[in-house]
């Protein structure tokens, strides 16, 4: 079998030291990112890599076209870290072979995820090997001491020489290499301070090249920067197979880990965790921790949204108050601003609530983010009920909403009825069944117990309600 090479992107002579895009020559202006003489030459271009040099004499031989069929399914090869919903996020485990690149702000709890899913794979008896160069061994000692027992005997090397760590690795041989962080790897081979865009490139190709060659999974931590973006080259996201973002607030103890990119499964689902004094807890009913007092004060109201594959319950907080400037702020946390001046505009024009001149303010509770098109009716719940001061009470909105202010149905009904019953609403408020859809309506009906589903085909009907 053919030993994967080093992607071919890093043969390009020259790259930007600002966002890592590659150039075939040299530019004084980066044509990605606009910085001025940012273009150096990248290393090793003039001569061939490490991968192509060992490939060259047996070129003939491995060059040949075979039936995908053929291919070795490295899908059946997962590891399972069970990790709370981690291994959901990955899209059902680790993938052999995989380079997964982890970030998330300072303190936010990557090491310990990480930790954790070395634990958890010692636990099951197979070995992990962690390398830190931003901690000492006592220093992660007392980190494993507090998530468990397993984590103890996880094998630890303090190292920043990105060979060396593939030289150990090579010499045990881990189930899973884990890399804390790689913003802090250095590699001969390339020039710059551990963290540059030179080196990062660099280490990080080095551990894929890894990985591939081994079949050996590898999570690397990343920084990011204060606009929450990953430190380093662009190459960087483009190179490993998944990102997976930490978030939550420090002061906060809940995180949510999501995929921005998954070769391997939908970068939809999310995990909750909860930092405890032993490490990270898995939340299994998130919905409780995102809805806690929803609906009893006005401008506040809960939708039932789809975050990959399960429902949740999300709270939904607005606030408008009076423009002093001439245009009027919009400030989102949790929904895309160009959807909420959408539904400003629907509300105004087809229910007469008229909150478009007024700054309006918008917050989806604990961190969540309302992608999913059935938000829409809880938000503009939100914004009449802020508007009309009056409470949502104990009801939650699904749907999506058109510019005609019909009320759009949306898929999986009644699973999202099934959990806002479960959650204690008592009242969904929710689009007509169509005909061709009548299935899923008539699965809302039929169960005792759910709550009273409430059709409403425009978002006047939606406002008369409150009202
Ligand atoms: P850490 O994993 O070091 O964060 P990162 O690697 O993202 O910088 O964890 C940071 C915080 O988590 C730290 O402030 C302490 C807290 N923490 C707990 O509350 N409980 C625990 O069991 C552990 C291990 C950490
Ligand atoms: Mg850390």
């Amino acid at each position: 079998m053919s030993r994967p090479g080093r992607p071919r992107s890093a043969a390009a002579p020259f790259f930007c030291t600002s966002c890592g895009n590659e150039s075939l020559r040299w530019e004084g202006r980066c044509p990605s990112c606009g910085d001025w003489n940012t273009l150096a030459e990248a290393p090793g271009a003039g001569r061939p890599s490490r991968a192509t040099r060992s490939r060259t004499h047996t070129q003939a031989r491995e060059l040949s076209a075979a039936p995908l069929r053929d291919a070795a399914l490295s899908e059946a090869n997962r590891l399972t870290l069970g990790v709370g919903d981690l291994d959901l996020v990955l899209g059902g485990g680790l993938v052999a072979g995989s380079l997964v690149l982890l970030g998330g702000p300072p303190g936010i709890g990557k090491s310990t995820l990480l930790l954790q899913a070395a634990a958890s794979i010692r636990g099951s008896g197979g070995t992990a090997l962690y390398i830190s160069g931003e901690e000492s061994a006592p220093q992660v000692r007392l980190r494993a001491e507090r998530v468990s027992r397993e984590a103890l005997d996880i094998d630890f090397l303090g190292a920043t020489d990105v060979e060396e760590v593939i030289r150990a690795a090579d010499a045990s041989k881990p189930a899973l290499l884990g890399i804390d962080s790689v913003h802090t790897l250095t590699s001969t081979r390339s020039e710059g301070p551990p963290g540059s865009v030179s080196q990062v490139r660099e280490c990080a190709s080095a551990l894929q090249e890894y990985a591939k060659a081994t079949r050996t999974p590898v999570v690397m931590v990343g920084h990011v920067t204060k606009q929450g973006h990953l430190a380093g080259p662009r190459t960087l996201e483009h190179l490993v197979d998944a990102v997976l973002h930490l978030e939550g607030s420090r002061g906060q103890e809940y995180r949510i880990l999501r995929a921005t990119k998954n070769r391997f499964g939908s970068v939809d689902e999310v995990a909750v965790f909860r930092m405890s004094h032993s490490g990270l807890i898995s939340v299994d009913n998130p919905s409780d921790v995102f809805v806690s007092g929803a609906g009893e004060a006005s401008g506040s109201a809960i939708a039932v949204v789809f975050q990959g594959s399960r429902p949740m319950l999300a709270e939904v907080q607005c606030l408008t108050s009076k423009s002093r400037f001439g245009t009027p702020q919009r400030t989102t946390s949790g929904f895309p601003a160009k959807r909420l001046a959408l539904l400003l505009t629907v509300l105004e024009r087809r229910a007469g609530v008229a909150a478009i001149d007024r700054d309006v303010f918008v917050n989806v509770v604990g961190g969540l983010r309302l992608m999913d098109p059935a938000a829409d009716l809880a938000v503009a719940a939100a914004l009449a009920s802020t508007e009309l001061d009056r409470a949502t009470g104990s009801r939650a909105f699904v749907g999506e909403l058109g510019l005609g202010g019909e009320v759009r149905l949306v898929p999986r009904l009644d699973r999202r009825v099934a959990e806002a019953g479960r959650l204690g609403i008592r009242e969904v408020i929710a689009p007509p069944a169509k005909s061709h859809l009548a299935d899923d309506r008539k699965a809302v009906k039929s169960r005792s117990g759910d709550p009273k589903v409430v059709a409403v085909s425009h978002v006047r009907e939606m406002v008369e309600i409150l009202g």
